[in-house]
């Protein structure tokens, strides 16, 4: 999977993707990242990349000129992307959105700074808007970071184990069940018995049903879209659950 981002911040990336699974990665050559500098491909002495709204209005937009001119580098070169722009106003980053955009050889990430970029661009560009959540960051770097790694995780090669990314929360629209390591007490509370029975078929089954009571607890608008099977659902309704 390769990533191309264009952003007025190259710099930004520099040590995350220096860390840990994403290093180990790229190291793999299971996933590539470049940045392109904006300024690049500015054409006036102070590379400038925006300029203030049309109408009037607060802040200052990311002017379309190098904008279309990075993409359109970019794109001059194989494989295709798709292009991704990161705003509040896009499709809610989630694991399905994820594991959709895992499939692709290659994306380009725009990062918006200031108030945002110039709509033009987006309709001539754009394959898809994405949002990290709602809340407004300052640019599209942070959520760049986290599509990446969100992605890099669902990458064939990447995870130690292959069940690691499909045993996470969310991969079967569940919350993940507690987990729980040496030592056995700690400050008086004591790992649960049945983690110690050495028994696989009880581990598992209670497991599921702290995955099912986290979910339902925290977050039951989860249980509508979740795998569940029949007991699971016999498990949830003893717990209040009122869904089908
Ligand atoms: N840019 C500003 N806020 C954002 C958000 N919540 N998600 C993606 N990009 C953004």
């Amino acid at each position: 999977m390769l990533f191309d981002i264009v952003t007025i911040f190259p710099d930004f990336f520099d040590s995350p993707l220096k860390m840990g699974m994403i290093r180990k990665a790229i190291e793999k050559e299971v996933l590539k990242v470049k940045t392109t500098d904006l300024r690049n491909f500015t054409s006036d002495r102070h590379r400038t990349t925006d300029d203030r709204p049309y109408g009037g209005g607060e802040g200052m937009i990311m002017t379309p000129p190098p904008l279309s001119r990075a993409i359109t580098t970019l794109q001059s070169v194989p494989p295709e992307a798709k292009v991704v722009f990161f705003t509040p106003r896009g499709r809610v980053l989630n694991q399905e959105l994820a594991l959709e955009l895992s499939c692709q050889k290659r994306i380009i990430l725009i990062c918006g700074r200031y108030e945002g970029i110039d709509e033009r661009i987006q309709e001539r560009f754009c394959d898809l808007e994405i949002s990290i959540g709602d809340y407004v960051l300052s640019g599209g770097e942070t959520a760049a970071l986290v599509l990446i790694e969100v992605i890099t995780r669902l990458l064939p090669g990447v995870l130690g184990s292959p069940c690691s990314a499909e045993r996470d929360s969310f991969s079967d629209g569940l919350l993940e069940y507690p987990q729980y390591t040496r030592p056995r007490i700690f400050m008086d509370m004591e790992v649960p018995q049945v983690l110690v029975s050495g028994d696989h078929a009880l581990i598992a089954a209670w497991r599921r049903r702290r995955s099912l009571e986290t979910t339902f607890e925290r977050r039951p608008d989860l249980l509508g879209k979740a795998s569940l099977d029949d007991s699971d659902k016999e498990y949830l309704r003893s717990l209040g659950w009122e869904g089908d």
